[in-house]
Order: structure tokens, then sequence, then C-alpha cells
């Protein structure tokens, strides 16, 4: 599997965790940055990380801000992108289960970073249930 990962200067120590993490667990990641915490903006890093999806170049992606909430927007703009803020084990889930998100989005400065990777390795592992859930999602991509 391919995952990209990015992050601005808020997500950036946490960017790092997810990219171990992933790494360790022989996924291939692509990690467009930001690469310190000198200030930069979010918008620029969803684009980035949200045209390797579209362009089918990786399968899913991971995004971190200060709080998950700037960089789940601007990814959000993208018609085929469904960012999910992963608050918890349930939102892991069932933000894989009934919305297929194919962004998992997270805030380094107000999550703690252990649960973040025990959410991830849950999103990972969960497949889309599709069914009634297939028509909710194409309904959003005709908007
Ligand atoms: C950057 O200071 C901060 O605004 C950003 O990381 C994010 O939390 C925005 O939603």
């Amino acid at each position: 599997m391919k995952i990209v990962i990015g992050s601005d200067h808020g997500g950036y120590i946490l960017k790092e965790k997810i990219g171990k993490f992933l790494s360790e667990r022989g996924i291939e990641v692509t990690d467009i940055g930001t690469y310190s915490e000198e200030s930069v903006d979010y918008p620029d890093f969803a684009a980035k990380a949200v045209s390797l999806i579209l362009d089918r170049t990786v399968e899913l992606g991971v995004l971190v801000c200060g709080t998950g909430i700037g960089i789940s927007i601007a990814a959000n703009r993208f018609k085929g992108i469904r960012a999910a803020i992963v608050y918890n084990s349930d939102a892991a889930r069932l933000s894989r289960e009934h919305n297929n998100a194919n962004i998992f989005a997270v805030g380094a400065r107000t999550m703690d970073h252990e649960e973040v990777l025990k959410n991830l390795e849950i999103w990972l592992n969960t497949e889309f249930s599709g069914g009634r859930h297939e028509r909710r999602i194409c309904k959003m991509d005709n908007f």
C-alpha cells in the first residue's frame, strides 16, 4: 500500500512520527512535507497530498495540522476527497466503514500522539462497507 503524508508546521512533529509508524509496517510512504517547524500554509500541503490521491499515485493520505481542521477543510474542497478528522477509535472505524475516507486528518496540538497512532492502525485495517454508504458517497461526488 502507498500512502502520502503531509502537514504544516503545527503538525510537523506528529507527521514525522506517523511516517515512521507507517514505514515500520511496510507501507510505502511519500512525504510531501513540510520538513521543519518553520511557518507554512496548510492549504499548500493539503493540495499537494490530494493531487497524489486523485492521480492514483497513492491510495490514501494522512494530513496533520495544529487541529486537523484547516488541513481537512482544504482537502475536502477537492471532488473525490473524503478527509475525516479522526478523534477516537469509533471515528477511525466508521470513517472507513461508512464514509470510505481516503484521508486521515488529525491535530498535533489537540490530540494525544500515541492515541492517534492507535486510531491510524484501526483506520488502515478497516474496509469500506459499501451498500447504502456507496449511494451516499456518490451523491457527494455529484454536487
Ligand atoms: C497554524 O498555526 C495552525 O493554524 C494550523 O496548524 C491549523 O491548526 C489550522 O487549522
